[in-house]
């Protein structure tokens, strides 16, 4: 099951027409504490790339779920990480998953999700979740490609960001990926 297969049947859900890189992954986890985090939460987890730093990096006792909307993927996941707890979901419905793992907030969130593929509500939905899910110096951390930045909803998610989390920070450019992306590190 590869992304490009997943972009061709939905394009605004998938956003992405390859699988991103390790060395976005290492990026995206670095830097938000997935290392220290006793909640951590995976959104858009597709075919596992930061499903699979993430399980790299994080604590054994730490409590991780992914969250993934296209059930072809959802099935992949479950294959590919049989221990793995995965909700096959919209990760708007965040809360509902963290009540049913018996947490209250999370501590850091790696996001996968194409934000500049997605329309305004869409945007606004996945942020509310996200600010009512995350604690208080919580760390969000998600990616963009470069020529995201020049479409309308790309530009309008960057502002939605600064205005939504206490500070924003962008890491540099992941050349190697395709195409090249970057991160945008958020805290509470
Ligand atoms: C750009 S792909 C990223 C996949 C993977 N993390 C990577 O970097 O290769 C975006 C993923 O987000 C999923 N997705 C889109 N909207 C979603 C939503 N509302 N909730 C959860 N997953 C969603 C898509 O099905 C897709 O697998």
């Amino acid at each position: 099951m590869s992304i490009l297969w997943e972009f061709l049947k939905n394009p605004k859900r998938t956003g992405a027409i390859a699988t991103s890189s390790r060395r976005l992954a290492r990026m995206i986890c670095s830097e938000i504490g997935v290392d220290s985090a006793s909640v951590i939460v995976e959104y858009g987890a597709g075919t596992g790339v930061f499903t699979e730093e993430i399980l790299r990096v994080k604590k054994p006792d730490a409590c991780f779920f992914a969250i993934e909307h296209s059930p072809r993927l959802a099935r992949n996941f479950r294959s590919k990480f049989p221990d793995t707890r995965l909700f096959e979901d919209s990760a708007e419905n965040v809360a509902e998953m963290l009540a049913e793992v018996g947490q209250e907030q999370i501590d850091s969130i790696v996001c996968g999700l194409p934000w500049a593929a997605f329309d305004e509500p869409l945007q606004d939905s996945l942020l509310n979740a996200t600010l009512s899910s995350l604690r208080p110096g919580g760390k969000f951390a998600t990616f963009a490609y470069l020529q995201g930045l020049l479409l309308p909803a790309g530009k309008r998610f960057k502002k939605k960001l600064a205005q939504s989390f206490s500070t924003v920070e962008k890491s540099p450019t992941v050349w190697r990926n395709i195409p090249p992306a970057f991160v945008y590190r958020c805290t509470k």
